[in-house]
């Protein structure tokens, strides 16, 4: 995608990415980190995790854009001594110039990473990087239509850019394919509210929860493989 590209402030204090030619922006523009720590963490990992704590989650992300869901995902295995492998899919990967810039580092300073997000921006793809005894990560190149797993994952965040800038990655073929990707009991979760989203997602065979949605969002969905 070789549209123009800003960096603004939400309002959480934290940075994101806006393309203004789609209109749209990588994360809400009521808070970055909020967004995500109240989607994919909360509505979607620690909700998985409370359901198997025992238990490693096979994570895969659709949208790595700027890691910032990724590193959010590292630091709270680390936190929670959590297990995870995590796959991350982007068609279109930002320059490590433009991730320094957002500098999400110094919001993490307290926690004390192993790894700060500088140098996770660095991490190479297409190999399985073990970040710790809890996380592993690959990045893949990759458009998610074409991707194909040859092991199933228990938890897929569904990032993709809203369906005003991208609606052909909403259609219910896609739910399928997230369908197939998971394991029994495997849980997929988003920012997107959309009843066309929902009932395809019930097509596909999912049992659909909206949910109450980050701040600057009346709902979100999470939906469970039976
Ligand atoms: C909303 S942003 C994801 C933000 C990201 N999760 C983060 O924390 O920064 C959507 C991302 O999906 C990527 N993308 C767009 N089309 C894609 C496709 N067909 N397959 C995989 N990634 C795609 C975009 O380049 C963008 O990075």
């Amino acid at each position: 995608m070789k549209f123009s590209k800003e960096i603004i402030q939400t309002q959480d204090g934290s940075f994101t990415i806006r393309i203004n030619d789609l209109k749209e922006t990588y994360h809400s523009k009521s808070g970055a980190i909020t967004e995500s720590n109240f989607v994919y963490i909360e509505a979607g990992l620690n909700y998985w995790f409370t359901q198997h704590s025992d238990s490693q989650c096979r994570v895969l992300e659709l949208g790595y854009g700027t890691g910032l869901m990724t590193y959010l995902s590292f630091l709270e295995c680390e936190k929670k001594l959590q297990t995870v492998d995590y796959v991350s899919l982007e068609a279109y990967p930002l320059k490590e110039e433009q991730l320094k810039s957002l500098e999400y580092t110094p919001f993490f300073e307290d926690l004390d990473p192993k790894i700060n997000f500088d140098i996770f921006s660095c991490l190479d793809w297409e190999m399985a990087q073990k970040l710790s005894d809890h996380f592993s990560l690959t990045k893949h190149k990759i458009r998610f239509e074409e991707f194909e797993a040859n092991r199933l994952f228990d938890l897929i965040y569904y990032d993709a850019f809203g369906s005003h800038a991208q609606a052909e990655l909403w259609e219910p073929q896609w739910m399928e394919k997230c369908f197939r990707l998971l394991n029994s009991g495997g849980v997929w979760v988003s920012y997107c509210a959309k009843g066309s989203v929902r009932r395809g997602l019930e097509e596909a065979g999912f049992q659909v929860s909206r949910l109450p949605g980050p701040p600057g969002k009346r709902e979100m969905l999470r939906a469970v493989k039976p």
